[in-house]
């Protein structure tokens, strides 16, 4: 819960709003550079996670690099003071014009997904008169035990290229003249919250990257994408991940040889605890089944609940009243546009001010306008009148 002197600087906004706590943020931070960056692990902070540019520009001076999937993220992160040196670009279907940005600004790294993502990419870094840097993204039929979703790391999802492939993949090399093979890409799924698909994931590098590199290959980089889940459930506003656990595990299976370095990209696990989503109460409404709580916040500003059944912990801001059990809904006309169904918060009224917790990531870039609603500007701890 938000301390009273926070309380009352949040009520002056319009609602809904994202509030995000830029120490959480910067705690969070520290705990990345104690168990990663300080041993010499480059972590890339997801985009797609949270793009906010006062948000990243916290992230870039921890000395975070950033992980972009869209050429208006590779733009945000340069924007944002990320040096091309620290971006790497991901994802499935580049455009050519995506690439090209990448190419233009020379960037870290691009990680490939497909034989002719790899053609293609070829032919565009012949016309720039660069050679661009390459990671494979691997798919190591790993089962992340997470929402269907978003897992990421089996063969039947679009992701990453098969191990049955990766021979013609190798073999194709010697012809990509404006390629340079620096590295090997994996990521398995979000909002994972066991140990061992890591683990399982380790076996599964540290196998090709022995393959690859018995073939004559020299990589450099080693990059197991992201995927730390947090609690959503967390009692206090601070319950930073366990990163000493997380990075230990890598740290332990994970074998590098001396000339590489190992690369993760994480983004909820760095900015999910940071963030909330602040409504207004606008009516209760006692229906036959059930309380409902409207809120002025609906699934075009939290689409988490609607689309993965995720449930985000409410605190109630503004009452001290008694619990009662209410669904909390938003004024979206569909019925998924429920962010917690029979959750006991103390029963509240209308004007009363309630945070959606954990809202950090994947919250405000995934919002819509769906229903020509408006965005309200975020707010940030650091600029609050408290
Ligand atoms: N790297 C790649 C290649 C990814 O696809 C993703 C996330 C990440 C890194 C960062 O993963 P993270 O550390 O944040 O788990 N909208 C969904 C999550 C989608 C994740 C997509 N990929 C949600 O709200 O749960």
């Amino acid at each position: 819960m938000y301390p009273n002197n926070v309380i009352s600087a949040l009520q002056e906004f319009k609602t809904p709003y994202f509030f995000y706590d830029l120490d959480v943020l910067r705690n969070t931070l520290e705990q990345v550079k104690k168990h990663a960056i300080s041993k010499g692990f480059h972590v890339h902070f997801a985009l797609k996670a949270n793009n906010q540019t006062r948000i990243l520009k916290v992230i870039k001076e921890a000395g975070l690099g950033a992980d972009c999937v869209s050429g208006g993220e590779v733009q945000r992160a340069i924007d944002s003071g990320f040096s091309p040196d620290e971006i790497a670009f991901a994802g499935v279907g580049k455009s050519d014009e995506e690439i090209e940005l990448g190419l233009k600004h020379d960037i870290f790294c691009f990680n490939c997904e497909s034989t002719q993502e790899l053609d293609v990419l070829n032919e565009l870094a012949g016309q720039h008169g660069n050679k661009a840097r390459v990671a494979l993204r691997l798919n190591p039929n790993v089962e992340a035990d997470t929402h269907k979703y978003i897992t990421t790391g089996l063969n039947e999802n679009k992701f990453g290229i098969n191990e049955s492939d990766l021979d013609t993949v190798l073999d194709k090399f010697p012809d990509l003249e404006n390629l340079e093979l620096i590295g090997i890409h994996f990521h398995i799924g979000s909002q994972i919250e066991k140990f061992t698909p890591f683990e399982e994931l380790c076996s599964k590098a540290n196998a090709l990257n022995s393959y690859i590199e018995d073939k004559g290959f020299k990589l450099t980089v080693i990059n197991v994408g992201g995927g730390f889940g947090i609690n959503y459930d967390h009692p206090n506003d601070h319950s930073v991940p366990d990163f000493e656990r997380f990075f230990g595990l890598f740290e332990e299976n994970i074998k590098l040889k001396n000339h590489q370095s190992l690369h993760f990209e994480l983004g909820r696990s760095v900015a999910g605890q940071c963030g909330s989503l602040i409504t207004r109460v606008l009516y209760t409404k006692e229906g036959k089944a059930k309380n409902f709580a409207i809120v002025d916040a609906g699934m075009t500003e939290l689409i988490r609940p609607a689309l993965y059944q995720a449930k985000h912990r409410i605190d109630v801001l503004t009452s001290d009243k008694g619990e009662k059990t209410y669904d909390v809904v938003g004024p979206i006309c569909e019925s998924s546009d429920t962010f917690r169904k029979d959750v006991s918060i103390p029963e509240v009224q209308r004007g009363d001010l309630i945070a959606i917790r954990s809202a950090g990531a994947y919250g405000e870039v995934m919002r819509s306008a769906y229903n020509l609603r408006e965005a309200n500007p975020s707010v940030y701890s650091d600029d609050l009148n408290t």
